[in-house]
């Protein structure tokens, strides 16, 4: 049963802004993963790319490319799209790892599955 799990307050995700970080196993590993606003809805992924299982920021928390239109890899330049993840250019092979979020009330929220879950503590 999918669980909810703090992210952060819905003020921390400026559109077009700084990434909020947070961590989660998935397949049995510990990621990174961030949080973005786009287009004044709350996204996250998996901070993997899907060229070579690298981090995107090229600048801590910064996955934005300048126009804030791509969510960008900073080792070889693969764009994704900011809504959904999918591969947009570069050498991406298939889209980011879409995290589920819900927002309301001024917080934002990520939720578990089968396989993406909280790290213990
Ligand atoms: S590792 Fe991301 S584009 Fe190559």
């Amino acid at each position: 049963m999918p669980a909810p799990v703090f992210l952060c307050r819905s003020e921390d995700l400026r559109e077009g802004g700084l990434a909020v970080p947070f961590d989660v196993v998935h397949a049995g590993a510990r990621w990174r993963a961030f949080a973005v606003r786009f287009e004044g809805r709350a996204q996250a992924y998996l901070n993997r790319c899907t060229h070579i299982p690298m981090e995107l920021d090229w600048q801590p928390n910064q996955v934005f490319d300048d126009s804030g239109q791509w969510l960008l890899c900073a080792t070889h330049g693969a764009a994704y799209a900011p809504d959904t993840g999918a591969c947009v250019g570069g050498p991406c092979r298939g889209g980011l790892v879409k995290i589920a979020l819900c927002e309301a009330r001024g917080v934002v929220h990520w939720h578990t599955s089968d396989d993406l879950y909280p790290v213990e503590s």
